[in-house]
Order: C-alpha cells, then structure tokens, then sequence
C-alpha cells in the first residue's frame, strides 16, 4: 500500500489530547514490519497558544512537535476562523495532502474543513455525528458543517451514527469508539501517583469536587456565571471543597471579583493531573464536552453545566445530570450523585480507537487507490 500523506489540523487543548493517542498509533504503525501507511504532518492552527493550554500538553502527551505553526491566537470568531484559514489554505496548497484528518468541534476544526474541502482534499472526521441541538453554540455550529464536508465520519457511538442519518448523511460513517479513552488509558497516572497529586494540591481522596468551567456560555453570561459560582460556593458550604483549575477566558471574565469561600481556584493543570483530579474527586462539575466522559471511564458522577450536551449517552445511564446554571440544581445534583454506584456499559468503545480510526483510513485509502484518480 503506498503512503497516505495525511494532514493533521489541531489547536486547541482538547485535540492534543485526542491527536496524541492517534500519533502514537501511527507511529507504532510505522514500526510494523508492513512498513508506514499513514505519513502524518501535524499543523497546529495557534488557537491555544498558553504554554499551559499548548505547549505542556505537547509535552507531557508526547505528541511530537508540530510540524508547521500557523499562529493564529484569540479572536472573535471570524476572524479567528478566516485567519485560519487564509494560512492554512497556502500550506495544504505545498504539502498536497491525501487526507486532512480534524478533530472535534473548535473553530480549528471548522477551518481546517472548509479549506480542505474547497481543495476537494477528502476529510477526516474524528468525533463525528455529535450533536447537542442547540445551535446558538459555536461548537454545534463547527460540528455539523465539519460533519457535511467530511469524507470519512468517525463516530464514537451508534447514538452519533443515528444523527448523521437525521441528517441525510450515509456514506463514509463509521463507529470507531472515542479516542479519548485511548488517550485516558495511555495517561492514566497509578494509584500512587494519584496520591502524589492530590496531596500536591492539598486535596483529600474523596472529598473534594473537581469543577472545570470555560464554554462561552456560561463565561460571557455575567447572570450564568455568578450563578454558577454562587452554586459552587453552595457544594462547598455542604461539605466539598470545590478545586477549579482556571481556563484563561474564565480567570478573565471573573476579574478581580471575589470567588464563595471554599472554591479554590487553580492554575490550568496537564491531562495526567486532571486525570489523577477527576479520579480522586467525589463528583466533577464541567461545562467541557472531554471531561464529562473522563468522569464517566473513571466511575465518577458528573454535573454538567450546560443546559444540553453531545454526550447524552452518560446521562441516559445515570451517571451525568445536566443543570445548566442554575444554582439550586448544582448542590441538588452534587447530593444526589456523590457515592453513586450504578452500571456502566462501554458507551464509547474499548479504548482501541486509534487503531480503528486507521484501519478504515487504510481500507479508504485502497479503495481510493483502485478507483484511479479519475474517481
Ligand atoms: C475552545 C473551543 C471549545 C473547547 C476549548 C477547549 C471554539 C469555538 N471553542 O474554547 O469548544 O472546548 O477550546 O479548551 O473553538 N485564551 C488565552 N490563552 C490561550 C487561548 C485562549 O488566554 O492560549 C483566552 C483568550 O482570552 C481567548 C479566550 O481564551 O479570547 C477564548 O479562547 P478560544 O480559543 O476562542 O476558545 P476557548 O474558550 O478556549
């Protein structure tokens, strides 16, 4: 089989994450006697560019170094996005890719497509058919248009593939299992580490609660977010501490305003820390899509600060409870779900995705290949 040259457009915290475990596939690929099948060149859009939303994750994640950085930073929307792309289209243009393989729902993710397919460069969807209906969310908005430009669409559940149907779209759909529990598995730090961080932050295993919090929003929503942090000032006053590593845009938007006793903010934390948080908390609250599963795999109840989510396979089984911002919900659903012990089907496959993601990259490839270049 010759060598698929396939682009990989990541930017921001939670693609590293994802692309680290599908890199380390590839690479692993590479050693296989069969020899490389996939030549994969990593472009990083710039989207994140704090060492502690970027840098230390390409780090501690051994994603190797990008392979071009196009240094597109924050922005309104679209400017961020049109920025992206003006600078991506000139690469794409150079390298000539087979294959452009994004991931998510950042506006990364959206760039990268639209360039791709204006190309007619086919497109690969990891974390395809997502939907939390609700489109007055720029992820919701990136997802589905990324969905509709993609050739190969990726899905981690049946329940993403049944979306895509909604929609009219059949070819190219795969269920390939999340990547993340790729990514989770890899990183996941021993019992003693685990410990060693928890002890580090001056936490007690069991007795605090992991709360992480910077989707639009609720962080450009004054009434939302002194909600919300007045409702994580009530978990605390019942007994949790309440840890809160703090994105940028959130540290921004509360400002110098005082935070409830007993929430404790943090700086961002790496993917192994938020791991060994999330495994030694008694619940997590979140507005991000990654750490609602994370909680999940890790047998830990989540509250989620959002008033819809993509993920609705966890709540479904009882182990998330969506509350949006309202105040009262939040300590509610903390009682409700602290010591929870209830089954946990595999949602999101077995935490082989990667491979997965490959082999129809590499059947794709072949079926391509023998259709001629006419096709
Ligand atoms: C983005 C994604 C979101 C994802 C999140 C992961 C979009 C629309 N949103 O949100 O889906 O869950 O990444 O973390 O793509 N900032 C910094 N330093 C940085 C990056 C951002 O200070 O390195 C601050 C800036 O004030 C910026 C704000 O954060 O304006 C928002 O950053 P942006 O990249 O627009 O979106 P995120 O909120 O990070």
């Amino acid at each position: 089989m010759s060598l698929i040259r396939m682009v990989t457009v990541v930017g921001a915290r939670p693609q590293f994450v994802k692309a680290a475990a599908l890199s380390r596939e590839v690479r692993r690929g590479a050693e296989d006697s069969n020899g490389p099948m996939v030549e994969e060149i990593i472009v990083h859009t710039g989207q994140h560019y704090d060492h502690e939303l970027s840098g230390q994750f390409f780090a501690d994640l051994g994603l190797p170094d990008p392979d071009a950085y196009l240094g597109c930073g924050s922005a309104t929307h679209g400017v961020q996005t049109g920025q992206m792309m003006e600078r991506l289209e000139p690469y794409l243009a150079t390298v000539k890719p087979d294959l452009v393989l994004v991931y998510g729902d950042t506006n990364s993710t959206l760039a990268a497509a639209l360039v791709a397919a204006k190309r007619n460069t086919p497109i690969a969807h990891v974390e395809a058919g997502l939907r939390s209906f609700d489109m007055s969310m720029p992820e919701e908005v990136n997802r589905r248009l990324t969905d509709h430009v993609s050739t190969l669409l990726l899905c981690p559940s049946e329940r993403a593939v049944a979306n895509l149907e909604l929609e009219g779209i059949h070819r190219g759909v795969y269920v390939t299992g999340d990547v993340m529990l790729d990514a989770l598995r890899w990183a996941m730090p021993s019992e003693s580490e685990v410990s060693e961080v928890t002890l580090r932050f001056g936490l007690r295993t069991g007795e605090f609660a992991l709360a992480t919090l910077h989707r639009a929003e609720n962080t450009d929503d004054p009434v939302r977010l002194n909600s919300i942090m007045a409702g994580l000032g009530d978990v605390a006053a019942d007994g949790l501490e309440v840890v809160l590593p703090i994105h940028p845009r959130t540290a921004a938007a509360l400002g110098s305003d005082p935070v409830p006793a007993g929430v404790r903010l943090i700086k961002p934390v790496g993917h192994r820390d938020l791991l060994a948080l999330a495994s030694a908390a008694a619940v997590g609250l979140t507005d991000s899509g990654g750490l609602q599963k994370e909680l999940y795999w890790l047998a830990r109840p989540c509250v989620t600060l959002r008033d819809r989510t993509e993920w609705t396979e966890t709540v479904d089984v009882g182990w998330n409870q969506l509350v949006g911002a309202d105040r009262s919900a939040i300590v509610a659903a903390v009682r409700s779900s602290v010591g929870l012990d209830a089954p946990r089907p595999q949602l999101y496959g077995a935490g082989d995705s990667a491979k997965i993601i490959l082999e129809v990259i590499g059947q794709w490839w072949v079926t391509t290949q023998a259709k001629g270049p006419a096709s």
